[in-house]
């Protein structure tokens, strides 16, 4: 074991020691050409067909965000006031774990695909609307694609920055040799004026002692406060990333986002019926969390068996009030 000195991360190497000796329940759907040949044809869409929900009209595609026409079909005319986009980060996630949708071009290449895609973003927006893009930052590229995202957005003049973001992982990397990498960043972007809700954590106030005359009462700042616990802030140090002991974790996905997160901006930047959009849906979670908090969700993936992943999310979540499938896993034609 290497020398780590705080216990927590003793326990995190031997908890991720032991997952590795597991049998994982399903390997990455995304690499893996053999499984991927298999659950081929159990897909229900192909390229460039959108599935609708009977029950709460949720649609997802089988598309390319960077196409104007497949991203078209999917808004089918409609306008969401909020979106929240994970793309691929243009990093190359060890070489033996490279595929068609995660791999490491150019970086003119990654932000001119990006310039297509928040354009689509654009055109299918309400003219109130939030716009949140989760992004990285490579450290040893010279943190692309982060800072030329940035610029590009600035092409955008419709797109006004409001915060930048980050939420810390409990998890990383590079722990003997440099800082370990914690970081998730999330821009934040807005057009017109869309709603804003303020979201409190479930962490405690404890500071005390900021006195104000309020109607000539001194009054101590808890006293004046709206909440007995603390706003995240735009460092979010109170979400759990996923691991495989969740009920959220989806065996096969390898870039899932946390449901609280998704959840936290969905209630801060829209309201009850609102549609909602994401364009690289993976495993699904803008969806779930669309569907637990009553907006409706128009979302979509490049690669059909995400986009079935995603369908079968929602169908588990319905059918069982679970939101992923923690050990077992959502293609039982895999075997
Ligand atoms: C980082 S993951 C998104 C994770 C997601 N937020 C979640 O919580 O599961 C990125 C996804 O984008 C998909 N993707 C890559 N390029 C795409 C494109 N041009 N259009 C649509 N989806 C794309 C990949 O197949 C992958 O599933």
């Amino acid at each position: 074991m290497p020398k780590i000195q705080n216990p927590n991360y003793t326990l995190l190497y031997y908890a991720d020691k032991i997952k590795k000796m597991m049998k994982e329940p399903l390997k990455r759907l995304d690499h893996d050409q053999a499984l991927r040949s298999k659950l081929a044809s159990c897909c229900r869409l192909r390229p460039g067909e959108v599935w609708t929900d009977p029950e709460k009209k949720h649609r997802v595609g089988a598309l390319d965000a960077a196409n104007a026409k497949a991203v078209a079909r999917l808004m089918d005319t409609r306008k969401a006031v909020l979106a929240i986009h994970d793309p691929p980060y243009n990093f190359r996630v060890g070489i033996k774990k490279r595929s068609d949708h995660l791999s490491s071009v150019q970086t003119e290449e990654y932000i001119q695909s990006c310039r297509n895609w928040i354009q689509n973003s654009l055109n299918s927006m309400a003219e109130d609307s939030s716009l949140y893009v989760w992004l990285g930052a490579d450290q040893r590229r010279g943190f692309q694609p982060l800072p030329e995202f940035m610029m590009m957005m600035r092409e955008f003049k419709e797109w006004v920055p409001k915060s930048f973001l980050t939420l810390r992982n409990q998890r990383g990397y590079g722990t003997q040799k440099n800082w370990m990498s914690v970081r998730q960043e999330l821009l934040f972007y807005t057009k017109g004026d869309p709603p804003f809700t303020v979201i409190y954590t479930e962490i405690p106030k404890v500071l005390k002692g900021y006195y104000k005359t309020v109607n000539g009462k001194v009054t101590e700042n808890l006293e004046r406060s709206r909440s007995d616990t603390i706003r995240p802030g735009n460092v979010w140090l109170d979400i759990q990333q996923v691991f495989y002991r969740m009920e959220e974790n989806v065996p096969g996905a390898y870039a899932q986002k946390p449901l609280s997160a998704v959840e936290r901006i969905i209630l801060s930047g829209s309201e009850t019926g609102d549609l909602v959009i994401d364009f690289f849906s993976h495993s699904g979670t803008t969806l779930i969390a669309s569907e637990k908090t009553g907006r409706r969700c128009f979302t979509c993936d490049i690669d059909p068996i995400f986009a079935e992943l995603t369908i079968r999310r929602l169908e588990h979540f319905r059918r069982t009030g679970k939101t992923g499938w923690q050990c077992t896993h959502p293609f039982p034609e895999a075997g």
